[in-house]
């Protein structure tokens, strides 16, 4: 069997990963371990199974999916939801072709996830830019009335607008979502969260779902932050009626199988979140908290979300520290390394994870570049992005336009996006984040 194994590196690698016992301070928020009576048997390719009689069809559900979708629907407390099998990025190409269908100009926060990128490009969706007033390309703080600012640029050149933010964001830094959505809302536009990192935020003490604030879209990946499998994740909606309307555009990005392993992952998670979830969530987040009063003399904690672990040092020294330790992060920079913390962790893995930062010597964070002044939109994202594109290094781009934005993930951030003429400050920023090269337009 060894032999077999080693012929096959991606197995050999999650084999031997499985076997360390690394205490997984990273996605997916399962944290290696399936839901005792709620998971599949040993072989779970028993349950792996497709649109056959009595299976219902998730893009079109009339059946047991549409009651199981209801069920998550209520636990969360949002009128109504669609699941995926394909990740938040299906949820956000979903809401984002609502808008197109309605002819809305979209405002967004620039702290997105290339999955927003992408779904403007392929629908051909403009963006209007909203700059953090401080803060960086991976986590900002915006002012609300940049926003309101924007609306009243869009509705006064006689269009109809939406914004679209993200929060939590990699870092787990928030916006202010009850107040956007009341600006949002005084315009007649919708305000639309990617809440991929903020699944469980229902649960907290106090409700800090985007859906509960105000919020009318609203994309959770639980596979992020909750026991789900990886690609399992909700998108929340006004009414039954706009759910089946995003089904529609859902099923035009998605694949024709949606995996039933997934979806069942996600009935799990909402019975773990039924039986349990308030009770854990906020014990995870007590903890974190006695965790933070303890290490805050040695490290200093960032950002607003309990359950992102975020940590302002020199991230890559930090990793590589933590990884003797035998603790796997999130991400990791020259400025911030992330852990993310799951209601599923045991007291006895977050006394290991005291007992490991208490072990390591952060050294201190090399801050990145302020944010330089915004670059000239030369060509639309989607031109940019869809014609031919070459790669060249970074000391060469200066006066060329972005083409397809190719951002390692994690985070999947974009620093240019496509389209925009590059500048020498915005490059050094790349430079920053360990980029050595970058696609641009072969024709400009
Ligand atoms: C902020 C943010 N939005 C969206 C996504 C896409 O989510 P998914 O991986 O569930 O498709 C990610 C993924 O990391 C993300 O970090």
């Amino acid at each position: 069997m060894k032999k077999i194994f080693d012929a096959m590196p991606l197995t050999s690698y999650l084999k031997e990963y499985a076997a360390q016992g690394t205490l997984r301070a990273h996605m997916p928020g399962h944290k290696g371990r399936s839901l005792p009576e709620l998971s599949p048997p040993q072989d779970a390719y028993a349950w792996d199974i497709t649109e056959i009689s009595g299976a219902d069809s998730l893009f079109e559900a009339d059946g047991i999916l549409l009651a199981a979708e209801r069920r998550t629907a209520a636990v969360y407390g949002s009128p109504a939801c669609c699941w995926s099998a394909g990740g938040s990025t299906l949820c956000i190409q979903a809401m984002l072709a609502r808008m197109r269908m309605q002819n809305r100009t979209v405002i967004a926060a620039r702290t997105v996830h290339r999955a927003f990128l992408n779904a403007c490009i392929l629908l051909g969706l403009e963006v209007h830019w909203v700059f953090p007033r401080s803060g960086g390309v991976i986590s900002g703080e915006y002012a609300p009335e940049d926003f309101a600012q924007a609306l009243h640029a869009v509705r006064g050149a006689g269009k109809s607008a939406c914004v679209y933010v993200t929060s939590p964001d990699y870092l787990g830094s928030q916006h202010d979502i009850a107040e956007l959505a009341r600006l949002c809302h005084a315009q007649d536009a919708p305000l639309l969260v990617d809440n991929a990192h903020g699944a469980h935020l229902p649960f907290l003490p106090e409700n800090r779902h985007p859906m509960a604030l105000g919020a009318d879209y609203c994309c959770d990946s639980a596979h992020k932050m909750l026991p789900a499998l990886t690609g399992a994740a909700i998108l929340h909606c006004r009414s039954e009626q706009e759910a089946r309307e995003l089904k529609c555009s859902m099923q035009m990005f998605g694949s024709t199988s949606p995996s039933y392993l997934i979806m069942q992952s996600l009935e799990s998670c909402t019975a773990y979140l039924e039986q349990c979830g308030r009770e854990a969530v906020s014990l995870c987040a007590e903890r974190a908290g006695v965790l933070r009063r303890k290490l805050a003399g040695k490290y200093r904690f960032i950002g607003t979300e309990p359950l992102h672990l975020t940590i302002a040092a020199d991230g890559h020294d930090l990793a590589a520290q933590l990884r003797q330790c035998g603790v796997e992060c999130e991400y990791e920079d020259a400025g911030f390394l992330v852990l993310l913390l799951s209601p599923v962790m045991t007291e006895e893995e977050f006394a290991a994870l005291f007992r490991a930062l208490e072990r390591c010597t952060p050294s201190a964070p090399v801050p990145a570049p302020e944010l330089p002044p915004p670059m000239q939109q030369a060509y639309s994202m989607r031109t940019a992005a869809l014609s031919g594109w070459e790669t060249v290094k970074l000391s060469q781009a200066e006066g060329r336009i972005c083409g397809p934005v190719q951002v390692p993930c994690p985070p999947a951030v974009p620093i240019a996006v496509s389209g925009e003429r590059l500048t020498k400050p915005w490059l050094t920023l790349m430079e920053h984040y360990g980029l050595g090269e970058i696609a641009v337009m072969v024709q400009a």
